[in-house]
């Protein structure tokens, strides 16, 4: 991985375009989109950011130095990533923010796609009753409506500044155009087989000669379709043009999202999950994702053990940690899906009782296989991308957010010039059949029309003694809470900074399959001793990419972005 990119275009096409009329970008001013290099780690004392493209921290910096703050960074970051990080950024998807502002409210907002008013419970099953994967991961009938924009116009309160100004970056890095990496360049080349298969209108990620480092992606449609939000608001998503040009894509696949589906979309408010773990209170997003739950069942399930005695990366260490991870992932698929259609007992499975009682078989000298592990008793629920900001008023934000698989459908709208999220693919299909990340699930995550598809995202704050400490996410799919809870504990007990939180190597149980997933980096001895332990390991070429803010002791912000893409932090 390079730590530095240095990304050089030609000076004549730069003249061609007239840098000098761009407001917000370019050579005269930080943000430059053709000159740009990544920076892995910071120190910042009045804002710091991490996000998954230089660009869109770049751009949070600057819209803080205008005279916002954490929640505006937020928005123009969200925008500005749905321009330069097309993988997971979007209008076209949903995802969650879990924000603290400077009186110290805390703020959930629930931007997660919900299906169509047509979905049916046995839609991706075949008159067998087969599943059909290839309708729920690609193309038309695997989107669910997006939430993304409804979300940003759920935020703006909390903001400062007007949304006009917040999007016009994004608007002009869509018209202007930005120098692609060497990561995107070698995607859409890869990716172009499915972009043609999955498409149905020309779109900008598809050239006829081969993508490289450097190269320009200019995108004039979704330019107007930043245009068509920045002057009509949600409406200018969710209704007029834009929703007429996504109904009329979706109808050339023979999807099923109507303009009615779109006109009706909400953002939704929801209530943190708070949980105490050695004295930091843990703040998580709660269903309809299953992140929040999770890491708090796991910081609970491990806090009786000395972890710090046992120290990062031990035999005694992970095996403790992957067997809470198992025993939380069957909660998951059994008790976990959307409040407003499935009673999630949220209470029981985050009860100190129900959580030790769940530990009461872990054996310290063998794995327990997952056979014998079954959900919890309960008397009577890679692609995606994160943002972490804070700042010196004391706001902080995290925001996970996603098109679900990389590129999501690999449909872009004809005419509007985003991609269509494949959400859909997190519902469970029938009961015990994996998704997409091998989780399964039954009737709490069956499909229904209106209902949020389960997800395990987990934007996370963490606060001392009541005051901010650190924001932090990634994404990777159910390996999502389980990377959290490693950065927290990698923290809080092994005493690690922001950057070896982040990039130290990780692993990743989630009960089905039966299998440890593993990055490169532990020794050998260690893989050998989990395996003697009774652990399947299937070693993976990266897990997360994730973003970390903490509060050092002299008040400064310690920041890091990831080492495994093109991530980058800026602040001031
Ligand atoms: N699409 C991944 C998740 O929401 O967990």
């Amino acid at each position: 991985m390079k730590n530095k990119l240095i990304i050089l275009v030609a000076a004549s096409f730069i003249h061609t375009i007239g840098l000098a009329q761009l407001q917000w970008l370019g050579s005269g001013k930080k943000v430059d989109p053709f000159h740009y290099s990544q920076k892995k780690e910071g120190s910042f004392s009045m804002m710091a950011i991490a996000s998954a493209h230089p660009l869109a921290s770049s751009v949070g910096a600057e819209i803080m130095k205008e005279g916002g703050n954490a929640f505006d960074a937020a928005i123009a970051v969200q925008l500005v990533l749905a321009v330069v990080y097309p993988d997971a950024g979007n209008l076209g998807g949903g995802g969650f923010l879990l924000g603290r502002n400077k009186s110290g409210d805390i703020i959930a907002i629930d931007f997660r796609e919900s299906a169509p008013g047509l979905a049916t419970k046995d839609m991706y099953l075949d008159k067998n009753g087969a599943p059909q994967h290839e309708l729920s991961v690609n193309g038309h009938l695997s989107v669910g409506i997006p939430g993304t924009v409804a979300g940003l116009f759920k935020t703006l309160p909390y903001a400062k500044l007007s949304f006009e100004k917040l999007i016009e970056p994004a608007i002009e890095l869509a018209e202007k155009g930005f120098a692609i990496t060497e990561i995107q360049a070698k995607d859409f080349n890869e990716l172009k087989p499915e972009f043609l298969k999955y498409n149905t209108q020309p779109i900008a990620f598809i050239k006829n000669t081969d993508w490289k480092a450097g190269d320009i992606l200019v995108q004039p449609e979704l330019a107007e379709t930043l245009k068509r939000i920045q002057l009509y608001g949600p409406k200018g998503f969710y209704e007029g043009k834009t929703a007429e040009l996504l109904v009329a894509e979706i109808n050339r696949g023979n999807g099923i999202i109507s303009l009615t589906d779109l006109k009706n979309y909400e953002a939704k408010m929801r209530v943190a999950i708070s949980s105490k773990y050695r004295g930091y209170t843990v703040l998580g997003f709660p269903p309809p994702s299953s992140g929040g739950i999770i890491v708090s069942q796991l910081l609970t399930m491990v806090e009786p053990y000395p972890l710090k005695k046992y120290g990062y990366g031990t035999i005694q260490s992970m095996h403790l940690m992957i067997e809470a991870e198992r025993r939380a992932f069957a909660d998951r698929a059994k008790y976990m899906g959307d409040p407003d259609f499935w009673k999630v007992p949220q209470k029981t499975l985050l009860s100190n009782a129900y959580l030790t009682n769940r530990m009461k078989d872990f054996d310290p000298l063998k794995a327990s296989p997952s056979k014998n592990i079954q959900p919890g008793e309960i008397p009577e629920s890679d692609q995606t991308t994160h943002i972490s900001i804070m700042d010196a008023e004391g706001n902080m934000v995290s925001i996970t957010t996603t098109l679900n698989n990389r590129y999501g459908s690999k449909t872009v709208v004809g005419g509007a010039g985003f991609f269509l999220n494949d959400e859909m693919d997190d519902f469970s299909m029938k009961p015990g059949v994996p998704n997409l990340y091998g989780a399964v699930g039954g009737a709490a995550n069956a499909i229904a029309p209106g209902k949020r598809m389960l997800s395990s995202m987990a934007p996370t704050l963490i606060l001392k003694n009541g005051n901010p400490f650190c924001v932090l996410g990634t994404p990777g799919g159910t390996t999502i809470p389980t990377s959290v809870f490693q950065m927290i504990v990698d923290m809080v007990d092994f005493g690690m900074n922001a950057t070896d939180a982040v990039n130290k190597p990780k692993f990743h149980h989630q009960w089905l399959p039966d299998e440890v997933k593993i990055e490169k980096g532990f020794s050998v001895e260690i893989e050998q001793g989990l395996e003697n332990m009774g652990y399947k390991l299937r070693l993976v070429g990266g897990i997360g990419r994730s973003e970390l803010i903490k509060i050092l002791p002299d008040g400064k912000f310690e920041v890091a972005a990831d080492r495994r893409g093109d991530d980058s932090v800026a602040g001031y």
